[in-house]
């Protein structure tokens, strides 16, 4: 049946094209004005609310960039500014102040905020990861500055945020070594604080903010790396600890896709599925579709068939949140090309965007419009709003 749908869902998207794409096109430049044909208009039609990730050092001073984020998304998150580095530089000084600028600005443009990430093993502040390779940090105490520091950040932003990406990427991946729980035995918090670390830190945040839905964030956990291996450990660990009574409310799947891997859109979707008839809601949090492209600077695409592939896949992803209910929000990794983390990570690869270097719509931009239109009405993903 939903297979049957898929490819409806497909075939009358074209056909919408033809209506959409001249008006969608001006919209799609930004004007900071929220018209109807906007990603976040469009989606709210049916419940979703479609989101991109902020760089502060944007927002503000890139007229361009801000308007398109007020104008064309219904959530935010902070790239980084909410990351353990940004915000507790030093022991025990906080730095909440590009954090409160994005909140402050989803609030003025009726946004809601994905807080971005309370427990990761990158961007650690070096007081922390120095004083625990060199053992002036035992393991008690970075439980405790954990606890602290979960405790703080969620009580700072309390009422604020909509969802929390609680534990962020804590899975073994196929080129790491899992534990017989599938989490990765060399992260960061579970080498030192062991498996019941993920439990301890929704625990914490739901004490500090009981309204905010709590995420576990991966990639790879819905079968897009062509194996179901971790979406099986992600699923268990989950299901037990909700069995335990942890306050974990849905899953965060990233959605970086790379065209010259493929993507199988049907397991995506089932294991999507899967998580939300566990009762858990869903998120895609980060997607992107890399490709390879000329350099940098610009960033066009060397594969002709790219072209297709970008829009198709990162269509697929979307299509994918829409047939699950269960799914809440849509969020792209950033606004533009000229401003991804792509091209610094992935030598040779770019373009995986909905905007390109110069903040131009890409094709994918109008696929995605389609995809949200043919959709509307179809299905009530939630209130657009804050409520669990
Ligand atoms: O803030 C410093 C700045 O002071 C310094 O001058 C500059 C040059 O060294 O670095 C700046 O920090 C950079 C930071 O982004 C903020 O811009 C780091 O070097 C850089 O490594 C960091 O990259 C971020 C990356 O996570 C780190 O792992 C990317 O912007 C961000 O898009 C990316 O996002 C992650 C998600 O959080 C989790 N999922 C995977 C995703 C992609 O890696």
């Amino acid at each position: 049946m939903k297979l049957r749908r898929r490819s409806a869902v497909v075939a009358a998207g074209v056909a919408a094209a033809a209506l959409l794409v001249p008006a969608a096109v001006a919209a799609a430049h930004g004007n900071g004005k929220q018209d109807d044909t906007s990603l976040r208009a469009l989606a709210s039609k049916q419940g979703l609310r479609f989101g991109t990730a902020v760089d502060a050092s944007q927002l503000g001073s890139n007229k361009a960039y801000t308007d398109i984020v007020a104008g064309q998304f219904s959530a935010v998150t902070a790239e980084n500014a909410m990351k353990w580095d940004a915000v507790e530089p030093s022991q025990g000084v906080y730095n909440w102040k590009a954090a409160d600028d994005l909140v402050k600005f989803a609030q003025q443009n009726g946004q809601a905020v994905r807080g971005h990430t309370l427990m990761w093993h990158n961007q650690l502040p070096s007081w922390l990861t120095t004083g625990v390779s060199n053992g002036t940090i035992s393991d008690a105490q970075l439980r405790d500055i954990l606890h602290k520091h979960v405790t703080d950040e969620v009580t700072h932003f309390k009422g604020k945020v909509w969802q929390w990406d609680v534990a962020n990427e804590t899975f073994a991946n196929s080129w790491e070594t899992p534990q017989a729980d599938g989490l990765n035995a060399d992260d960061f918090w579970v080498k030192h604080l062991g498996s019941g670390v993920l439990a301890d830190v929704f625990r914490w945040a739901h004490q500090a903010d009981p309204k905010a839905l709590l995420m576990y964030n991966d990639y790879n956990i819905t079968g897009e790396d062509g194996t179901n291996v971790k979406f099986q450990a992600v699923y268990d660990f989950v299901k037990q600890m909700r069995k335990q009574g942890v306050p974990i409310d849905g899953i965060g799947e990233q959605g970086h896709l790379d065209t010259q891997y493929g993507f199988n859109a049907q397991l995506y979707q089932n294991d999507l599925q899967a998580y939300g008839d566990l009762g858990l809601k869903v998120a895609i949090t980060e997607a992107d579709v890399r490709t390879f492209v000329d350099d940098p600077a610009t960033q066009v695409p060397t594969d002709s068939l790219a072209q297709f592939a970008q829009p198709y896949e990162f269509s697929a992803l979307l299509k994918g949140c829409e047939l699950v209910t269960q799914c809440i929000s849509f969020t792209a990794w950033g606004v533009y090309d000229g401003d991804s983390w792509i091209p610094g990570t992935f030598s040779g690869e770019g373009s995986g965007l909905l905007y390109d270097v110069n903040l131009q719509p890409k094709t994918v931009y109008s696929t995605l419009q389609q995809d949200l239109q043919l959709a509307a009405g179809t299905k009530k993903h939630g209130p657009v709003g804050s409520d669990k």
